[in-house]
């Protein structure tokens, strides 16, 4: 190796590398067809092909373990005020439940992944996504979906509410809002702060129309019907006891 690096010492590096690679790749042709005869004759011989690498995914025939089995089980629900009783695969969600076994379809299915609020019941009175609810868990419980808030034909001020400030185009996120809004009252009612209070230590809400934004942000409108939905719960709020606005 020349101490300094003239352009006479670069190119004798050049050509020792240069020779070096072409020494490189003959060996490493020579091995590959070494390699490749050897694998040859060994199947020629007749001895027995490696075992494939295992499937990562999971094979058809294989049996499924007991406790994955799909299981069943007795539950009682009370859904508006009615008495049902069901045995059900455990892995069934309120939602479909609701929808499917007992044909309350006012209840719906948007994302069923707990994102757009159109499937939101009311489980002992607290606001909740019915998609992501498994219906065994629930037994002993009181559900009001959309069909329980009216008293016959006297609809909840809610839904009238909806209807007087024309708080829907389509309508398929309506029974979601109108149940999600009715819960949300009654949490401001109890004094629960929202993402937007300002201030933490008072006991009663002032409901402005940023907090019902806030509060009802979980309910997705496609229609975009929001300025009619805010001024539908804006007005129920003013009667509703414990609520300032
Ligand atoms: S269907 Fe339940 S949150 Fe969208
Ligand atoms: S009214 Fe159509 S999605 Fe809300």
């Amino acid at each position: 190796m020349p101490d300094e690096f003239t352009p006479d010492a670069e190119d004798g590096l050049r050509d020792r590398v240069t020779v070096t690679r072409r020494e490189a790749i003959k060996l490493t042709a020579l091995a590959g067809a070494a390699i490749a005869t050897a694998h040859l004759g060994t199947l020629a011989a007749g001895s027995p092909r490696p075992a494939p690498a295992p499937s990562r995914t999971a094979n058809a025939s294989m049996p499924v373990a007991a406790d994955m089995a799909p299981q069943r089980m007795a539950v009682a629900l009370q859904i508006n005020g009615k008495a049902h009783s069901m045995t059900l695969d455990t892995r069934t969600t309120l939602l479909d439940t609701l929808r499917e076994s007992l044909g309350l379809t006012g209840t719906k299915k948007g994302c069923d992944h707990g994102q757009c609020g159109a499937c939101t019941v009311l489980i002992d009175g607290r606001r909740a996504n019915a998609c992501l609810a498994l219906a065994v868990m629930l037994d002993g419980t009181e559900i009001t979906t959309i069909e329980g808030l009216s008293k016959g034909d006297q609809l909840h001020p809610m839904q009238q509410a909806f209807l007087t400030h024309d708080g829907f185009q389509c309508g398929y996120c309506t029974p979601g809002q109108i149940c999600s809004s009715v819960g949300m009252l009654s949490e401001a009612a109890a004094g629960m702060p929202s993402h937007v209070t300002s201030d933490l230590s008072l006991k009663q809400v002032t409901l402005s129309d940023d907090e019902i934004r806030e509060r009802m942000s979980g309910n997705l409108c496609r229609c975009s019907a929001y300025p009619n939905i805010v001024n539908a719960i804006r007005e129920v709020s003013k009667a509703t006891p414990g609520v300032q606005s």
